[in-house]
């Protein structure tokens, strides 16, 4: 009785923590915050820590900060590893969507990864509670990004959907809206960041920092030879004179950089359909897969694909934010809540 008129009052929230961004939906309002998932944090005299700023905010202290703040990122390859940072997140986020004053246990509905063990799901669902949330449903991400993409996934048809974030690509195959086969590799957006820095390293004896790494893969990568379009420039450190320099490079470099990356993603979405039921797999086979996260946008990224396994490969509209928007549509319409198939703690 008190949760349903708590309900009537209370403002939920759709949660997806990933790696490299957070994104939050507020019931009956919209998308509330897509920033970085990252802290920075003063290390006060008595050596605790105080949050002095989040999201785009912090992520511009990564590097430059003085030796009393700390720049965090308590997200790793898709799972939480900093839990106390995490709650000043998530108590932050809160702030954000309620105001100070405090908020009426609003529900939540959390996006996790499909193998998540009973244990790291309880601990992340432990800080939504701490901060004072009625009730964490947990909704496994693969299916939330196939409601994204705007599939019908409680029909009985098979969908497969290929998540490439920034620290982990999730691959999985679903049926009436239950995984049935998936594995994660722990390369993403990240993996392909780093490639390209050592890359550059290799060829010119330049070290650069990740987000210039980002910056070269966004502008001039490509995941296939003849995508390519022009040149960019690698600033960095010349190793060699330790002298800061700036060095051109080519499209074909990025390109060369990145393949195995691609190549692993392709290996492993291979592998899980030759793992997969017959009957599962030649549907995916004649359907294509959905590509979702922001890894996705990788130029020519579902060509490659497609080269490498002869099976269309479609990326989904706004592809970062499909798993964001399919827990949004499972939040707001309850039809759907009892439909979908929940992970049990
Ligand atoms: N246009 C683009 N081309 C290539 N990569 C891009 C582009 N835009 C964003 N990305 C990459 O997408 C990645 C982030 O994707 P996303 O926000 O889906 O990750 P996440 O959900 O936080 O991570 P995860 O799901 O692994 O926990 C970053 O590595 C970023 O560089
Ligand atoms: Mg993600």
């Amino acid at each position: 009785m008190l949760d349903t008129v708590l309900g009537l009052f209370s403002q939920d929230l759709a949660v997806d923590l990933g790696t490299s961004n957070t994104r939050v939906h507020l019931s009956g309002r919209g998308l509330l915050c897509d920033e970085p998932t990252a802290l920075a944090l003063q290390v006060l005299p008595d050596g605790s820590r105080e949050v002095i700023a989040t999201g785009v905010e912090a992520r511009a202290m990564v590097g430059r900060t003085p030796p009393d703040i700390e720049a965090v990122h308590p997200v790793r390859a898709g799972r939480v590893t900093e839990h106390d940072v995490t709650e000043a997140l998530i108590l932050a986020l809160m702030r954000r969507a309620h105001g100070r004053n405090g908020w009426m246990r609003p529900r939540i509905v959390l996006g996790v990864p499909h193998r998540a063990t009973a244990a790291e799901l309880d601990a992340v669902a432990d800080r939504f509670d701490a901060v004072g949330t009625r009730e964490v449903r947990l909704i496994p991400r693969p299916v939330a990004a196939a409601v994204g993409a705007g599939l019908p996934v409680w029909e009985a048809d098979t969908v497969m959907v290929v998540d490439v974030g920034g620290g982990t690509t999730e691959i999985s195959i679903l049926q009436s809206s239950e995984v049935v086969s998936s594995t994660i590799l722990e390369q993403g957006g990240l993996a392909m960041d780093a490639a390209v820095a050592a890359w550059v390293e290799r060829e010119w004896d330049l070290r650069i920092g990740p987000r210039s790494a980002e910056a070269l893969k966004i502008d001039v990568g490509s995941a296939i030879e003849e995508g390519l379009i022009h040149s960019g420039v690698a600033k960095g450190r010349c190793l060699r004179r330790g002298l800061p320099r700036a060095q051109s490079v080519t499209p074909s470099d990025v390109h060369s950089a990145l393949t195995s990356v691609v190549d692993a993603i392709a290996q492993a979405t291979r592998d899980l359909l030759d793992e997969a039921p017959p009957s599962a797999a030649a549907a995916v086979r004649s359907q294509g897969v959905i590509l979702a996260g922001g890894g996705s946008l990788l130029r020519d990224l579902d060509v490659a694909l497609r080269d490498r396994l002869q099976i269309p490969f479609i990326v989904a509209e706004s592809p970062q934010r499909a798993v964001i928007t399919g827990l949004a549509r499972i939040l707001e319409d309850s039809a759907l809540q009892h439909t979908i198939a929940r992970v049990d703690r």
